[in-house]
């Protein structure tokens, strides 16, 4: 193969709680998500060490109005369908759906608003790619049961998918269960509504809510293949290989073992059961799951059908503590590599890592991936009419799709498909802000909530219309 495939999916990715805005708009109730404020606060808060059960006047919560797209769809979709997208990846907000979680009936505006929204993405030739849960659990079951810590959560999870499947079986084939699924461990308010008292143990509760999001998974998985079995059910995992600092065996046995934290996400998805290692550690360190035993039987039957995952960056790993250059990177924070520069935001920026990453996930595994994030958050300096000469996002997709390609034409990595990250600008996750901006359009808001919200394009519009035209052959 010289090139992409034929039917390859280029197109770009969202989710809902970045960008809809319309909080308290049709019914929709309120999502941890919603209540993840911009400033210092936010880390704690996503991490689940700072409580914030309701909005209060000394912050501002940039999802609430998000960059409007709940009223705008209908201009971004004909943008990306101007870009010649093939396919959209975007999610939907659990409580348009099920305001509480809770209740018997699904909110039938909720459902309306997404069926126009796939009706649209068709009318363009584009295929939805649907994250059902990208960060997003709703604020009574955080309350109510303590969010992912608790197993209620996998019968509101079913319950919620299966109305998606029923309602939308003739319009969506592709799914993810959960949107970066490792990043329960990271940023567990985030990833699962869960949030820590004092004397929590805390890796114990993450590992369980782990638990339960894995079995909700294979749950969904089965009941998805019952609906329509043409519907393929994919995981997402926060990718991006960890290399040792050094070739003392050391390092490399530590890179190892924060590779595994990741990878034991997709080893359960995809071989559907507790890797080896896992097993022994959890049991040895007492964090070892609360299970029933169908678990693992749902596990073993219903693994995904396919493997998706963002990429930004590569990490850094030492066994010596006395190295604590952290950079920053995707709420995983990572050692410094002196060999690669960084965004304004400190993420690494390394094209063959993610070359290495994809032979990584198609060696272990052997099974179809899609990369559904992928993307350079930059600070835009629009001129007065919107337009942004951002060469910069230019060079970073070019050199990742070029490393894309190079993992699909000369290693034989089977992928579907290639979403960029906010292909529109939208409220980054982990700060916040809208000046960390990813998108090929532009959107006059700032990080304060000011600004028309017009839409305009930049350079990168043109540039990545004409990489998907020649299906990846263009890429100057
Ligand atoms: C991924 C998330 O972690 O990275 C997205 O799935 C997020 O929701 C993206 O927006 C980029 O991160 P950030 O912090 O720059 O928005």
């Amino acid at each position: 193969m010289t090139g992409f495939p034929e039917n390859f999916l280029w197109g770009g990715a969202t989710a809902a709680n970045q960008c809809e805005g319309a909080w308290n708009e049709d019914g929709r109730g309120l999502a941890n998500v919603d209540l993840a404020p911009t400033g210092s606060d936010r880390r704690a808060v996503l991490t689940g060490e700072q409580k914030m059960l309701a909005f209060d006047d000394e912050h501002y919560y940039p999802a609430k109005e998000g960059i409007d797209m709940y009223h705008r769809y209908k201009e971004d979709i004909r943008l990306f369908g101007e870009m010649g997208f093939k396919v959209y990846r975007m999610s939907i907000a659990w409580t348009r759906i099920f305001p509480k979680g809770d209740e018997e009936e699904p909110n039938e505006k909720g459902l309306q608003f997404y069926e126009d929204l796939f009706n649209e993405c068709h009318r363009y030739g584009i295929e939805p790619l649907v994250t059902i849960s990208h960060f997003d659990c709703p604020m009574h079951l955080v309350n109510t049961y303590g969010g992912w810590r608790s197993r209620k959560m996998i019968d509101f999870f079913e319950k919620y998918s299966r109305v998606l499947f029923e309602r939308f079986k003739n319009l969506v084939k592709y799914w993810l269960t959960f949107n970066e699924i490792n990043m329960i461990l990271h940023a567990p308010f985030m990833g699962a509504g869960v949030y820590f008292e004092a004397n929590d143990s805390r890796e114990k509760i993450k590992y369980q809510a782990a638990h339960h999001e894995l079995v909700a998974s294979a749950l969904v998985t089965k009941i998805a293949h019952e609906i329509n079995p043409d519907f393929q059910m994919g995981c997402m995992l926060a990718g991006g290989d960890t290399y040792p600092m050094t070739c003392d065996p050391k390092d490399v046995w530590q890179a190892k073992l924060e590779d595994r934290n990741n990878y034991f996400f997709t080893d359960v998805h995809v071989r559907g059961y507790y890797p080896a290692y896992a097993v022994k550690e959890l049991e040895r360190k007492g964090l070892f799951p609360e299970t029933q035993p169908e678990d693992f039987q749902l596990l073993k039957e219903y693994p995904v059908d396919f493997i998706s995952f963002s990429y930004y960056s590569s990490r850094c790993a030492s066994a010596d503590p006395e190295i604590s250059k952290l950079t920053d990177g995707n709420v995983l924070a990572s050692l410094k590599n002196p060999y690669l520069e960084a965004s304004e935001w400190g993420w690494q920026i390394d094209p063959l890592g993610f070359r290495i990453t994809l032979n990584t996930l198609y060696d272990r595994y052997q099974k179809p991936l899609f990369v559904v994030e992928n993307g350079l958050g930059a600070v835009d300096k629009p001129d007065e009419n919107g337009y942004v000469e951002d060469n910069y996002r230019i060079a970073y997709l070019r050199s990742h799709i070029q490393a894309m390609k190079d993992a699909v034409t000369l290693d034989g990595v089977d992928l579907l498909g290639y979403t960029t990250w906010g292909p529109i600008d939208l409220v980054s996750a982990g700060t916040g802000e809208m000046s960390k901006r990813y998108g090929f359009i532009y959107v006059d808001r700032d990080d304060q909530g000011m600004g028309s919200l017009k839409r305009s394009k930049k350079k990168s519009f043109d540039w990545y219309k004409q990489v998907i035209a020649t299906n990846g052959e263009v890429l100057n």
